[in-house]
């Protein structure tokens, strides 16, 4: 339950793809291990995978290429996540690019799990970039959504090395679990009220983080050593 308004905190999730992480945040909610609700999937792709993990009801879609331009597209997904009243929206594998509406009318609610150690590696491809610049670490951010891609700041990362031999498939595979148990770490911090943005600064329990938290094996959150 939410401290402030006594119901579960309720989460829309924005998704395009196969839909782990989403996958990940239902598994939490059952096993009590997340004290939320999904109250709606959004997608700008119907056919995407992710979207066959919930029921019917909670399913929304459009395909986003349909629209004119971005901002129409941005303009109706915004409508349809507003209607569920969200507290969270959690980009899971969200893969096209919020405009400045959309951020702003979620702001300090918006959240992205990004497959890198951000500000390293915006973008696509970030598991062949670590391994061509020669990184001995990989891993996932958590990130507030602002206007620019990947640019938000950072609520939390896991990290993991990387092992000699190590392919792009290979780092990708290795990271997606601890990318889900930092999702399922971080939305539980959001769903207890303890986490909010402001002014470009993330706030845990009324005080300013100057690092990521750093998820530990245990999937702990840990205060970060790591800038
Ligand atoms: C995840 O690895 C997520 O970090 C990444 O897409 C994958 C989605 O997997 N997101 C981005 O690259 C966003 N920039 P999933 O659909 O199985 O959750």
């Amino acid at each position: 339950m939410s401290p402030s308004t006594g119901r579960k905190p309720r989460l829309a999730v924005l998704v395009s793809g196969r839909g782990s992480n989403l996958q990940a945040v239902l598994d939490a909610i059952a096993d009590d291990r997340l004290d939320a609700e999904i109250v709606g999937v959004f997608s700008d792709r119907p056919g995407a995978a992710a979207l066959e993990r919930v029921p019917l009801a909670l399913r929304w879609s459009a395909e986003a290429r349909a629209f004119a331009d971005r901002a129409v597209f941005d303009a109706v997904l915004a409508d349809a996540v507003d209607a569920v009243a969200p507290d969270w929206v959690f980009c899971a594998g969200y893969m096209r690019i919020l405009g400045h509406a959309f951020v702003q009318r979620f702001d300090g609610r918006l959240l992205n799990v990004h497959p890198s150690l951000l500000p390293r590696y915006k973008g696509l491809h970030t598991h062949a970039r670590a391994l061509e610049a020669g990184d001995r670490e990989h891993g996932a951010s958590v990130h507030f959504v602002v206007p620019e891609l990947d640019a938000g700041t950072v609520v939390a990362q896991a990290r993991i090395p990387v092992l000699p031999g190590d392919s792009a498939e290979d780092l990708a595979m290795r990271l997606l679990p601890e990318e889900h148990r930092l999702v399922v770490a971080v939305l539980a911090l959001a769903s207890a009220g303890r986490l909010a943005e402001h002014g470009g600064q993330v706030q845990l329990d009324g005080q300013t983080l100057f690092k990521p938290l750093e998820l530990d094996s245990d999937g702990i959150l840990h205060p970060g050593s790591h800038s």
